[in-house]
């Protein structure tokens, strides 16, 4: 499964371009129960034979609505003789259990009316006869099941059609542990098997499964569609959608939404094709030759996570899958190509290839990751995807990771469902795809490709654990990193966290290199002992190449520290080249002092812009957890001035942002701060697209006006009003259109609001839509913000959506922090209802109280948190971590937001003179440099 949480967070923040950061997850820690989740592998199934009927219209039998019959064949071999069969079942309704060997079809054997343990929904037969080991047998069941709307299982979804009539599907989401809502399953990925489906439709409606219709026969309003075998796979893969939606097809390849949403589908339809051929060729092993010989990418009107790769039917958010031309903005499109890149990756790895348990959920999703961009990058070059992994993956993994509240990528503890919910978290996504990009650096990519080719031909069909992956990775690493190659392995994926490596010049020619676990908070619990085998690369003024990615040396748990002797003096040195290894880098004084004033020369002294993005990223945060000192981070920092690339603005925004957010209503000074420093990428980039411009250039032009409209840079505001005021006679252009639109409703009237709001009633791409709804959230008068919420626990906006809503109701601006919580305290139990649970709603309280800055607030969560667990079940736990978090940030608020402030006064009062380390010279530079760039 895709883009959960997290990454939905960052799809947003790119689509919109907002000023939104990335939220620091709060995990929701439930202690493991005593429960056995886990089924015994004694018995195998072989082959599942399913039909169902989904009841899903007006006409059929009111008592059915919204219900399915069903009907399994599970052909099953025991590996030892046994008479316990255990599977997984929930919510299913028996009409008949029973079982026969299959060379004796005729003498079948009832099973008993067992219930599934509630908690683990595993049913537990015990048989009167045992079953002969490697005999096959045959379980026989028929039953019925619900299709409920809250998007797991086998569900149903709805949309309104052109003409205003409800249409209803029904459509699957069985990852993790849900295709035992459907049929009775040995519900896990280890056991794979192949599966023949059959689905009975209204002949009005068309059904999909993951591979071709074989057969369709008609009885009287009902078509009986079978479908081909399947390769063998896993449960939580296999896939069905019953519509009326159309497609656009070739015979092979093909992508199916609602009829009116046609035109939108071409560039899925498009770019699908280039990325499957291409990763194809990239693994030698065409998607076509894997047993499952067509592909559909379906658009659902609702789903849950981002996308899922279910093989041969990936199924999409509809903003994932359609683009417009007139409205999708570039960041937008790009998601598109990229969640596709991530599903089609999961083809070979998960569906192929899968892990053996979701303890090892990264060995997945780590690769869908990094392919999510590195695929993606190399058919659509033009999105520079290779450079964004770093902002966007490495940098927002960082934060959590170095937190108590972290897990390591292998995580052994997992069992229970809130377990596997934790492991589809930014470990194994964006960790995993970090680590996987840090150990292709090691090998090189040439080793690389053949490392995972040779992998994925070793292991198809079956599971795979780590050492599988190690295993084959180590054949093809350098012999002179092999020593290393168990400590790199290791270190990273089964312990939590990553290290600070300090590069310390002693001498002008000694470099002492030494590591210590990088910890983000003090005394959290966290361990700050750990130790890890780091590859470590670096350049210098006198050797200024960037492209140097190989490893000079590593680190190891071994030596302390490790001594190299430089072969001349160096004015410079930066650590962590293009920031290929998963850590941060601190240096002594002097060598920053040595990096600042070479970010001042020309070019920025030739330093790559992702190593700028690394030095802005670990200078924010260095400082917050008091490893150095906020003035030295400050008057680095002050470069940014002269700084008019995406990358290190990126990282900058996202350090700003937790500062930001600390200020709490205190933002006057850091207002004229940041549109200073705002000022000639400003200028640099204006207001609208130029032919001139790389992709780059578009995303960071849409993350400067937001912040300076957001922080009052007038010319800015005006600009966004004028475009918002003439909306309807000329669209404004699609990369502005998150600021514009944020800009107009924070600064707006009721009636600018209500403008927008219909404009988000009656838009048909669901690009826009997801745009107009999250900017929605910029409105600031108490009012609006007060109308916003209610309409988000309406019906108006789908339950997938909520969240992302009332995320930019209260992070768009600080004034709504407090205005937001109360509204979702006076409202709990309706916001609840609407988004599903309570634990949703745990959820929106933590992610506000983390932007609580005062003790008064601090006590009203307590009072809240006192008033309220009981409503909470198991999630109270994300309501007691909150009340954490919020002490955490007022005592480091305590400690260290007076430095920041101070800064701020000093910058205020004094001007840009005071800018520390800026220098008229630079001044200068920038402006040649500018008119170059220009
Ligand atoms: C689950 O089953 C146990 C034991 O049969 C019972 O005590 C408990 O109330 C059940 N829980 C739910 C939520 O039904
Ligand atoms: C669409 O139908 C709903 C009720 O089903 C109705 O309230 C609404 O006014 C209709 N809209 C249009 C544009 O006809
Ligand atoms: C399709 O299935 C029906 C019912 O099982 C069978 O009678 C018919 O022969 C099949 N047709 C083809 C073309 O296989
Ligand atoms: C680094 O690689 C880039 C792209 O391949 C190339 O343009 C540049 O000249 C290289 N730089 C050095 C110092 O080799
Ligand atoms: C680290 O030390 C241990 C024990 O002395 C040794 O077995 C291991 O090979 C060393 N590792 C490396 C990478 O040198
Ligand atoms: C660098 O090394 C010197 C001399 O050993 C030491 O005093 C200083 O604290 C070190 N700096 C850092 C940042 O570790």
């Amino acid at each position: 499964m895709k883009f959960m949480i997290v990454a939905a967070t960052l799809a947003v923040c790119l689509c919109l371009s907002t000023a939104a950061p990335l939220t620091e997850e709060v995990e929701n820690i439930v202690p493991a129960a005593e429960e056995n989740y886990r089924l015994i592998t004694d018995i195998e199934p072989i082959n599942y034979n399913v039909s169902l009927k989904p009841y899903l219209l007006d006409s059929d039998p009111s008592e059915k609505r919204f219900t399915f019959d069903g009907e399994a064949y599970i052909t099953i071999k025991p590996k030892v003789t046994t008479s316990t069969l255990v599977l997984h079942s929930k919510n299913l309704k028996y009409s008949l259990r029973e079982f026969y060997a299959k060379s004796k079809p005729d003498v079948k054997t009832t099973l008993p009316a067992v219930e599934p343990n509630n908690v683990t929904d595993i049913v537990t037969y015990t048989l009167t006869s045992a079953l002969v080991a490697n005999q096959e047998y045959v379980l026989h069941f028929v039953y019925t099941g619900t299709m409920d709307d809250d998007m797991h299982g086998f569900y149903r979804s709805s949309y309104t059609d052109s003409k205003n009539n409800t249409k209803w599907l029904g459509s699957t989401q069985f990852q993790t542990n849900h295709a035992r809502r459907a049929f009775p399953s040995f519900d896990e990925p280890r056991f794979k098997a192949t599966f023949d489906i059959t689905l009975t439709r209204h002949k009005s409606m068309k059904t999909y499964s993951n591979t071709r219709i074989v057969n369709s026969t008609t009885n009287g309003d009902y078509v009986t569609d079978r479908y081909a075998t399947t390769p063998k796979m896993s449960t939580y893969i296999l896939a069905f959608i019953v519509s009326e939606f159309n497609e656009r097809f070739n015979g092979d390849f093909g992508v199916i939404a609602r009829p009116e949403f046609y035109k939108q589908t071409e560039y899925a339809f498009d770019v699908g094709q280039e990325i499957l051929k291409d990763l194809g060729d990239y693994f030698d092993i065409p998607y076509y030759s894997m047993g499952n010989d067509k592909m559909h990418m379906a658009a659902i009107p609702d789903f849950s996570a981002g996308a899922m790769e279910n093989w041969g039917l990936l199924t999409y958010r509809e903003r994932a899958l359609l683009y417009d031309e007139g409205s999708t903005t570039l960041s937008a499109q790009q998601y598109i190509a990229a969640v596709v890149a991530h599903e089609q990756a999961h083809m070979w790895f998960g569906d192929l290839v899968t892990c053996q348990w979701w303890s090892y959920t990264w060995l997945n999703e780590g690769f869908a990751r990094y392919f999510q961009y590195f695929g993606t990058h190399n058919v659509e070059t033009h999105y520079q995807m290779d450079q964004q992994f770093v902002v966007d993956q490495i940098q927002a993994v960082m934060n959590m990771d170095s937190t108590v509240n972290t897990n390591p990528m292998s995580d052994e503890n997992t069992n229970t469902p809130a377990d596997l919910s934790r492991m589809f978290n930014s470990i194994s996504y964006n960790k995993g795809g970090t680590f996987i990009r840090m150990v292709k650096y090691v090998m090189g990519e040439e080793n690389f490709k053949n490392s995972l080719r040779e992998y994925l031909k070793t292991h198809q069909y079956t599971n795979t654990v780590p050492s599988d992956l190690f295993t084959v990775w180590k054949k093809y690493i350098p012999a002179q990193f092999q020593s290393y190659a168990d400590g790199l392995f290791k270190s990273f994926t089964e312990q939590v966290g990553y290290p600070v490596i300090t590069f310390n010049l002693t001498t002008p020619t000694t470099l002492v290199i030494s590591q210590k676990r990088f910890l983000l908070k003090e005394g959290d619990g966290a361990d700050g002992s750990l130790l890890y085998t780091v590859p470590i690369t670096y350049t210098t003024n006198v050797e200024n190449n960037f492209n140097l990615t190989t490893p000079k040396l590593f680190v190891t748990p071994n030596d302390t520290s490790v001594e190299q002797t430089l072969p001349q003096a160096v004015s410079w040195i930066v650590g962590n080249v293009q920031e290929t290894g998963y850590y941060r880098v601190n240096y002594d004084v002097k060598s920053w002092h040595g990096i600042h004033h070479a970010l001042l020369t020309n070019n920025w002294g030739g330093i790559h812009e992702l190593n700028r993005a690394q030095v802005v990223d670990d200078l924010f945060n260095l400082a917050r957890a008091s490893v150095i000192d906020y003035d030295l981070a400050l008057d680095i920092l002050a470069y940014l001035k002269t700084e008019t690339n995406y990358l290190p603005w990126t990282a900058a925004f996202n350090g700003y942002n937790y500062l930001v957010i600390r200020l709490g209503l205190d933002t006057k000074n850091f207002a004229v701060y940041i549109r200073d420093m705002t000022s000639k990428a400003y200028d640099f980039l204006g207001f609208e697209d130029k032919p001139t411009d790389t992709t780059l250039d578009i995303y960071n032009r849409a993350k400067i006006l937001s912040w300076a409209c957001k922080f009052g840079k007038k010319e800015c505001i005006t600009k966004a009003q004028e475009y918002f005021k003439n909306l309807d006679n000329k669209p404004v252009p699609v990369n502005i259109r998150s600021a514009v639109y944020c800009t107009a409703m924070r600064e707006g009237t009721e009636a600018d609001f209500n403008k927008l709001y219909n404009k988000y009633l009656t838009e048909t791409v669901a690009t826009e839509v997801t745009l107009i709804l999250n900017s929605l959230g910029c409105v600031k008068d108490s009012k609006l913000v007060s109308k916003f919420f209610h309409i988000i626990v309406s019906d108006s906006v789908r339950r997938q959506d909520k969240s992302a809503a009332l995320s930019s109701l209260y992070s768009e601006n600080n004034e709504n922090v407090e205005p937001v919580f109360d509204l979702v305290a006076e409202n709990l139990d309706a916001l609840a209802n609407s988004m599903g649970g309570y634990s949703s709603v745990a959820s929106v309280i933590s992610n506000i109280a983390s932007r609580f800055t005062t003790a008064q607030q601090e006590t009203k969560l307590k009072n809240f948190n006192t008033q309220n667990r009981g409503k909470f079940g198991s999630s109270a736990s994300t309501l007691d971590s909150a009340e954490k978090t919020v002490k955490e940030n007022l005592d480091w608020a305590e400690k260290k937001l007076g430095t920041f402030k101070s800064h701020l006064d000093k910058y205020t009062t004094g001007g840009s003179a005071s800018l520390s380390g800026f220098t008229a010279l630079s001044m200068v530079l920038f402006a040649v440099l500018a008119r170059f760039l220009c």
